[in-house]
């Protein structure tokens, strides 16, 4: 993290949240809307949760984003399942244009997943980090978001099981599991709080476990098992479409045998004021 943060921005603040009907962008929305902001939600089915305006529009049109930008002040950016260089490389290139047309105060861009250090050739991490630069690069002021693993993957059908958890990971990479609850605040606090403009912020929650930690956490006795890749991808196809799945495997089998992938910027959560949620508790609920 580059820099620290200084006390909440006030006055007028006008949110799009690009995404806003898919899990990451509708936590983000319902957090900003959970406490009384204007936020625009910026989808193609218009399919977003509750107080959240709907403007539908396509992020491949570059007129429609430029309309979502209108009047916004503060923007949130997911991309979707999507690697196609070119296309996500025109996504940003709309997004970016609509942000300057509009003069956004801050752009929080969720890269959805963590990066690698150096080049990997695996397209999910490489378009993230072209868009991440791009976006810093842009004047834009932004600060870039990278998630670990969400804490909602392991309600995937198949994860958990009896007495089992399923997962295409190792037993011994340790993840710091993160709840898109906490992801809303987190991007919230990116949005809002002062200094944070340039900086690029390794999330993670407040548990860091292993399979076999995270799996005792499911319950007595319960086994973690390194699921095979190529069936998680085939099970993920289902859901997502083929070339997602692939898109998705690619990632899993990249991180396969590197342990500290994961680890999160340290301090980072109190210094965005986050109370995050242990581990424990969001598998309770
Ligand atoms: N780290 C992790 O554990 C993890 C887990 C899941 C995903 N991810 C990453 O997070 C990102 C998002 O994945 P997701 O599963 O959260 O996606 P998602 O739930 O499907 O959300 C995608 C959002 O983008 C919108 N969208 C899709 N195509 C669009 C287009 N052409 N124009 C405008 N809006 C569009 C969708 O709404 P409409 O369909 O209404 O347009 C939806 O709101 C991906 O990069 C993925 O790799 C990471």
């Amino acid at each position: 993290m580059e820099s620290i943060a200084g006390p909440r921005k006030t006055g007028a603040m006008r949110f799009l949240v690009i995404g806003a009907s898919g899990a990451q962008g509708g936590a983000v929305a319902r957090h900003l809307t959970e406490r009384g902001h204007d936020v625009r939600g910026f989808s193609r089915t218009g399919d977003v949760p509750a107080r959240v305006r709907p403007f539908r529009g396509d992020l491949g049109d570059a007129a429609r984003v430029k309309e979502a930008f209108d009047g916004v002040t503060h923007a949130s950016v997911t991309l979707p399942l999507v690697y196609d260089p070119a296309t996500v490389s025109a996504h940003v290139r709309h997004v970016i244009d609509g942000a300057l047309a509009a003069g956004v105060r801050r752009l929080a861009f969720n890269t959805g997943n963590r990066l690698p250090e150096a080049e990997s050739g695996v397209a999910a991490f490489e378009t993230r980090r072209r868009a991440a630069a791009a976006l810093l690069s842009s004047g834009v002021p932004t600060v870039v978001l990278r998630p670990p693993l969400y804490a909602e993957n392991l309600r995937a059908p198949g994860v958990a099981g009896p007495g089992v958890l399923r997962y295409p990971l190792p037993a011994d990479v340790a993840v710091p599991w993160l709840t898109h609850a906490d992801l809303g605040a987190a991007t919230a606090a990116a949005l809002t709080l002062d200094g944070l403009e340039g900086a690029t912020l390794d999330l993670g929650g407040p548990d860091t476990v292993t399979g076999p930690e995270l799996a005792a956490m499911f319950g007595p006795g319960v086994r973690y098992e390194e699921q095979d890749v190529a069936a998680f991808e085939s099970g993920l196809a289902h859901a997502v479409g083929a070339e997602a799945a692939a898109g998705v495997a690619a990632t899993y089998r990249w991180i396969g045998g590197r342990r500290g992938f994961f680890t999160p910027s340290p301090g980072l959560a109190e210094r965005l004021g986050l109370r995050l949620t242990p581990l424990r508790d969001w598998i309770a609920t």
